[in-house]
C-alpha cells in the first residue's frame, strides 16, 4: 500500500472512533486505541520500503536525438572536467554520464532537478559531504590538497591511481586495475557486476524503479542498498537523504557474523541472466556492506573466513565481528558518525543506541567509499594523530586506548 493511502486509512479510522465516542470515558479508551493503533501502523509504515523512483519530465534527463536546434543536447557535468558530456550521444539517450549527472561540479551535495534531487559526489558544498564521500578530494577541489590515496581513482575522473593498479587483498585476479576501474559493471560497483555488463547497462531499470527506507531483501540492483548488488541496508529517508548527519539520523549498514563456507560462493551467486544463460555474477553472499568490500578485496575480509578468523590474535583488523560486550568495546553505546557500527538486522529507522555484543565492526567503520580528505580513504587522520588533536576514531572502540 502506498503511503498517501496508509494515511488516509488511518485518518479514516481515526474519524470513526471519534464520532462513535459518546462519553469523556470512551474517548479516552478511544484515543488510546486510536494512538496505539497509529504506532502499530506507523513501524509497519516505516519498515516497508518506499518510492524513491526518478519522476517528472522526461527531457530533463534524456534527449532524443542529442540535438535541439541543431545544439547537442548531452552535455551534464562539471565545467573543465573529463566526464562533462562531450556532447557525443551517452547510452539510455541520457543526457550526461553517471559523473555528469552526479558530478555538477557546484557547491551543492544535492542538486535540484525540476523535480529531482541529484546527488553528488563531486562537489564543493562546504556544509560536507553524503555519506559515501566526495571524489573532488583526489583531485583536490575540495580538502587539503589532492591525493590518489585519498579515494577509488575511477577512470571516469580522468586521474589514474599513481600507486595502486590492482585492489590491494584482491582474492583471485579478475582484471580490475586501476586503468578499468569504474562506476558500475564488471569492473565497478554498483549494479550487476556480471563478465558482461557494462556500465549502463549494469542498472537498467535502477532508477526509475528506486525504493529506499529499509532494504532487506534485495532482489535487483533498485532495490539493494544503494544500487550495489544484493547489499542490505536501511537508506535514511526524508530530509537526510543520502546522509549520515548525526546518531539519530543516518544509514544504517547491515553487517552479519554468519560464517560463509563456500570460498567461490562467498562473492559469487548464479544467475540466469538472460534465460537459458548462465554467468557467474559477483555479489556479496551474506549482503553485508564489508562482503560487498571484500568482492575486490577479498583477503582483507578474512575470507575463511568468517569462519576462521574470528578471535583473538587476529591477523588482520577483523570485519563483520561483534564488538565484544565485555571487554572496552562495552563503553562504545552512543552511535558515533566518525567510526559508525553495522547492525546484524537491517532496523526500520536510524537509531543512536550502540549494542556491543549484537552490532559489529565493518569496512565503513574506518573508511569512506568513494574518497574522503584523508590518505588511505579514511574516515579520520589516522596518519597525524595526536599532533592534529583531532579525534582518533581508533578510540571510539578502543575506548581504554587513549
Ligand atoms: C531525473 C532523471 C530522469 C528522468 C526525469 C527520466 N529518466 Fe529515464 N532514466 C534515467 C537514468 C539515469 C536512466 C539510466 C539508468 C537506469 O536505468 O537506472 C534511465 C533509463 C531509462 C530507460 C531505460 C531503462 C528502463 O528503466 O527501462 C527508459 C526507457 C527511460 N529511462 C524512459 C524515461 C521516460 C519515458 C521518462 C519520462 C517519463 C524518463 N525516463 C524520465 C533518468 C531519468
Ligand atoms: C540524467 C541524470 C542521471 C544520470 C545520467 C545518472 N543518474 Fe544516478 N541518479 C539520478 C537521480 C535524479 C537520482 C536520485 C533518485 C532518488 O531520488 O532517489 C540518482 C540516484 C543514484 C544513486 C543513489 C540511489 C539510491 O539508492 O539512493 C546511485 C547509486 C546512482 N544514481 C548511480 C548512478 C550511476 C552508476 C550512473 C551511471 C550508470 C547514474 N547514476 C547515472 C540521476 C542520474
Ligand atoms: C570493484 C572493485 C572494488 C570494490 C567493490 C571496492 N574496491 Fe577498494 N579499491 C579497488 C581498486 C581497483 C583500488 C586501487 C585503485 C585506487 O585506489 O584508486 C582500491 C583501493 C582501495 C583503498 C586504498 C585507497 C588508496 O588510494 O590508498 C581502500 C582503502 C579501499 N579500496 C577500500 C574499499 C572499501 C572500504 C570498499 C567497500 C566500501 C571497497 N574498497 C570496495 C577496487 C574496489
Ligand atoms: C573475494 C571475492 C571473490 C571470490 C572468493 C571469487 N571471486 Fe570470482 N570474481 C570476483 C569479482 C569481483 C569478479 C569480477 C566481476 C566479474 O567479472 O564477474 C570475479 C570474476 C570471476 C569470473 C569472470 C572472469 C572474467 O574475467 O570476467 C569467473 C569465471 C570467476 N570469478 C570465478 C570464480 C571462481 C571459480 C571462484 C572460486 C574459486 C571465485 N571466482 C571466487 C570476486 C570473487
Ligand atoms: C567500530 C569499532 C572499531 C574501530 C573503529 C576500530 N576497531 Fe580495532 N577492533 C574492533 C573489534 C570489535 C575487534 C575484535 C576484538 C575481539 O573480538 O577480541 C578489534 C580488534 C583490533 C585489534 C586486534 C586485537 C586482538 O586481540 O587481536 C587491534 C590491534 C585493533 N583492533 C586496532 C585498531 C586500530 C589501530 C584502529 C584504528 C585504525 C581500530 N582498531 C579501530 C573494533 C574496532
Ligand atoms: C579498524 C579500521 C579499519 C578497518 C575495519 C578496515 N580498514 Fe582498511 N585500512 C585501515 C588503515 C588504518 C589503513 C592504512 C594502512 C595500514 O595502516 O595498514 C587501511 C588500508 C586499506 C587499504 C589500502 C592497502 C594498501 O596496500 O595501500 C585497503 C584496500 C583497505 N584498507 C581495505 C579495507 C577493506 C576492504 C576493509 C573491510 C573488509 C577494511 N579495509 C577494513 C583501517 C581499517
Amino acid at each position: 500500500m502506498k503511503n498517501k493511502k496508509f494515511i488516509k486509512f488511518i485518518e479514516f479510522i481515526g474519524f470513526i472512533v471519534l464520532k462513535n465516542s459518546t462519553n469523556s470515558k470512551n474517548i479516552i479508551n478511544s484515543i488510546n486505541a486510536l494512538c496505539f493503533l497509529l504506532s502499530a501502523l506507523c513501524s509497519l509504515l516505516f519498515a516497508l520500503p518506499s518510492e524513491a523512483k526518478v519522476t517528472g519530465v522526461c527531457s530533463n534527463c534524456h534527449t532524443m536525438h542529442n540535438s535541439q536546434g541543431g545544439q547537442a543536447m548531452a552535455t551534464y557535468g562539471a565545467d573543465g572536467q573529463p566526464w562533462r558530456g562531450t556532447g557525443n550521444p551517452i547510452s539510455f539517450l541520457l543526457r550526461g554520464t553517471c559523473l555528469g549527472c552526479h558530478g555538477m561540479g557546484t557547491a551543492n551535495k544535492i542538486v535540484a532537478l525540476e523535480g529531482n534531487n541529484i546527488p553528488q559526489v563531486y562537489h564543493t558544498d562546504p556544509s560536507g559531504d553524503l555519506a559515501a564521500g566526495n571524489f573532488a578530494y583526489i583531485i583536490g577541489t575540495k580538502g587539503n590538497g589532492a591525493s590518489d590515496r585519498k579515494g577509488h581513482n575511477v577512470i571516469d575522473l580522468g586521474n589514474l591511481d599513481d600507486f595502486l593498479t590492482i585492489p590491494p587483498g584482491q582474492y583471485h585476479d579478475h582484471g580490475i586495475r586501476n586503468t578499468n576501474l569504474t562506476c558500475a559493471g564488471t569492473r565497478g560497483c554498483h549494479g550487476t557486476r556480471n563478465s558482461s555488463s557494462t556500465k549502463y547497462n549494469s542498472l537498467r531499470g535502477a532508477h526509475h524503479g528506486n525504493v529506499e527506507g529499509r532494504l532487506d531483501n534485495p532482489t535487483e540492483n533498485y532495490n539493494s542498498y544503494r544500487f550495489l548488488r544484493n547489499v542490505k541496508g536501511l537508506e535514511n529517508p526524508g530530509v537526510a537523504k543520502w546522509q549520515n548527519n548525526a546518531p539519530d539520523s543516518h544509514n544504517e549498514y547491515f553487517g552479519a557474523t554468519t560464517p560463509l563456507t563456500s570460498a567461490c560462493g562467498t562473492c559469487h551467486i548464479s544467475e540466469w541472466v538472460p534465460p537459458g544463460v548462465s554467468v557467474m555474477v559477483a555479489k556479496p553472499a551474506s549482503g553485508t556492506m564489508s562482503n560487498f568490500c571484500g568482492t575486490c578485496h577479498g583477503n582483507f575480509y578474512t575470507l575463511e573466513g568468517i569462519g576462521n578468523d574470528v578471535s583473538s590474535p587476529f591477523v588482520r583488523h577483523p570485519t563483520d565481528v561483534f564488538l565484544k560486550g565485555t571487554k572496552e568495546y562495552a563503553g562504545y553505546v552512543y552511535y558515533s558518525v566518525i567510526a559508525p557500527v553495522a547492525r546484524t538486522t537491517v532496523p526500520a529507522a536510524a537509531s543512536d543506541i550502540v549494542q556491543p555484543g549484537t552490532d559489529v565492526i565493518m569496512c565503513l567503520s574506518c573508511h569512506g567509499a568513494h574518497a574522503t580528505n584523508f590518505e588511505h580513504l579514511m574516515r579520520w587522520d589516522y596518519k597525524g594523530w595526536p599532533e592534529n588533536g583531532q579525534t582518533n576514531g581508533c578510540n571510539v572502540c578502543h575506548t581504554s586506548k587513549n
